[in-house]
């Protein structure tokens, strides 16, 4: 019998989202599910009951009909007190959960005998995870709505622009944190035009602000920044006193700030004083993503936008919330995801594997255990590659010249190529004239082609292989000869050989434009 997955209304006040939408009802009935949602749940996120049904859902009238009905309950926030005594034994939760911050709640709930999938103990450094990864998907949404906030608070034009009424000078944002959503935030400014810069303690993050359009501000102070995972630590009290100065300096500069800077499991670090907000231009905005872990600005008031020294302080905790539509999109797919995970069978059967690092990490209550916290991840997927920056030469050294990373000691490279002449010569002394020519060819289209393979990038080397594929149609060229009529005293060649030459100009000539497009189409997807 196929499972019933049930969506209840979300009951935290102001939250707009709803764990599913009709477009991906639509897929969990493929899967082989059947899916009920509460009246209204969508309506916060204009998804009304009535899409929801011609999406092939059921609406339920009630939260306790839906919660005594469903098996597999799809939540955005944890259970809300009146929620927690609706949870059946044998039912199966998935929601934002935080474990470590709710240990009363996870004890009420396995109390209740369910199993729940908190979808923020994700294992996010997992490659595959990535497709599940809400806490991702939301903070993007965050990000670009925090911008849009600033936006809304600035008394003027992000882009720059020379117009007859004057000319005005494109805003200057700075980020502090580049995160997931401090990369959003970045680039969502860079897109408004404005000038962007951006800080973060994870040196490695400095490409990605590059690539997105912003400008990576260093803190002069040598200090390596990651945590672990992925995540920050908190630094070193000399790295804390640069970081200020650095800081003072941008805000005196900046127009907007943004921040976003948290660490997993503490207080979000202050990065913006009383004074600093003094020394920024009136009219600037500030807003502060982590108004909800205390602030990374002295002066947020979390929930409230407040003006001081006339600077607008932007505090809100529901950024995610006021693009429900767009953040409940994305946090059904990540949902759905998970469920093709848990319904490998595609019966709209759920089978909790523990064995499965992704799915183990999530599952924080199986049938009532609590299992949270997971056992330490294995150690390959533990740290993420320090500095990627550092990485790439490495790697492109090392690949393919095998020592190259080590230099082959002069001697015997001597040696080498001692032995390599010796046979030469001993092939040049006792082998036909002709034979030599060819050989010689031979050796060094071996090491041109050995040169040109070794040398091109990898992920280039299908287009390579079109491409050499398609230049080998050099073939037609002996086929056009034998085509040709016989020179000036030659031999003409005979029929069959004739007829021999035209199939190969047909076939080589397909080789060679087949070749050639293949290749055009295979560069294509490399081009941005
Ligand atoms: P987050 O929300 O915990 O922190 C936001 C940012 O603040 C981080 O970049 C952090 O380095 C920065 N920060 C902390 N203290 C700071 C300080 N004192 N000054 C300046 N910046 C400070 O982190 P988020 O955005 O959830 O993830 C952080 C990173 O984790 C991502 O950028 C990514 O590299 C990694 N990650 C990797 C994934 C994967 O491998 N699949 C998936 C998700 C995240």
């Amino acid at each position: 019998m196929s499972l019933m997955i049930g969506v209840p209304t979300e009951v935290f006040p102001g939250e707009k989202r709803v764990a599913t939408v009709p477009e991906v009802v639509e897929k969990l009935i493929k899967l082989g599910f059947r899916v009920e949602v509460q009246s209204g749940a969508g309506d916060a996120a204009n998804f009304s009951d009535e899409v929801y049904r011609a999406a092939g859902a059921q609406i339920i009238a009630t939260a306790a009909e839906l919660w005594a009905s469903a098996d597999l309950v799809l939540k955005v926030r944890g259970p809300g007190a009146d929620e927690v005594g609706l949870v059946r034994s044998g039912q199966i939760l998935i929601s934002f959960l935080w474990p470590a911050q709710n240990p009363e709640l996870m004890q009420q709930l396995a109390a209740r005998g369910a199993t729940v999938l908190a979808i923020d103990s994700l294992p996010r450094t997992l490659s595959r995870a990535q497709k599940m990864d809400a806490l991702t998907s939301q903070a993007g949404v965050a990000g670009y709505r925090a911008v849009i906030e600033a936006a809304n608070a600035f008394g003027r034009f992000f882009n720059g622009q020379i117009t007859a009424a004057g000319k005005v000078p494109p805003a200057k944002v700075f980020i502090a944190g580049a995160g997931v959503a401090g990369l959003a935030a970045i680039g969502t400014a860079a897109s408004l035009g404005a000038i962007v810069r951006a800080n973060d303690t994870r040196a490695e993050v400095a490409d990605q602000v590059v690539s997105l359009g912003g400008e990576f501000v260093k803190v002069d102070y040598e200090e390596e920044g990651s945590g672990g995972g992925g995540y920050a630590k908190v630094m070193s009290e000399g790295f804390q006193q640069a970081q200020r100065a650095m800081y003072a300096k941008q805000a005196k500069e900046a127009d907007i700030i943004v921040t976003t800077a948290l660490i997993p499991g503490k207080p979000a670090p202050k990065l913006i004083s009383a004074e600093m907000v003094a020394s920024m231009k009136p009219g600037s905005v500030i807003v502060d993503m982590a108004a909800e872990q205390g602030g990374n600005c002295e002066l947020t008031e979390p929930g409230q936008a407040v003006v001081k020294h006339g600077v607008t302080i932007v505090g809100y905790t529901d950024l995610v919330s006021r693009l429900a539509k767009q953040s409940s999109t994305l946090y059904a797919t990540n949902l759905f995801r998970l469920t093709e995970e848990l319904c490998k069978t595609k019966d709209g059967v759920v089978d909790v594997n523990m064995e499965d690092e992704a799915i183990r990490g999530l599952t924080v209550i199986k049938e009532g255990k609590i299992t949270w916290p997971p056992p330490a991840p294995k150690p390959a997927a533990a740290p993420p590659a320090a500095k990627p920056a550092a990485a790439v030469p490495a790697a492109k050294k090392g690949h393919g010249h095998g020592a190259a990373s080590e230099p082959m000691p002069g001697n015997k490279l001597a040696v080498m190529f001692g032995v390599a002449a010796a046979l030469f010569w001993f092939v040049g002394a006792f082998a036909p004239g002709a034979f030599l020519a060819h050989f010689t060819v031979f050796v060094l289209a071996c090491f041109v082609g050995y040169m040109v393979v070794w040398n091109v990038t990898p992920a280039l080397h299908t287009p390579l292989m079109s491409v050499t594929n398609a230049i080998s149609s050099i073939i037609a060229i002996g086929a056009l000869v034998q085509i040709a009529p016989p020179l000036a005293g030659g031999l003409p060649p005979g029929e069959w050989i004739r007829w021999l030459a035209v199939v190969g100009i047909v076939l080589t000539a397909v080789n060679m434009f087949g070749g050639f497009a293949v290749t055009q189409r295979m560069l294509a997807m490399f081009r941005k």
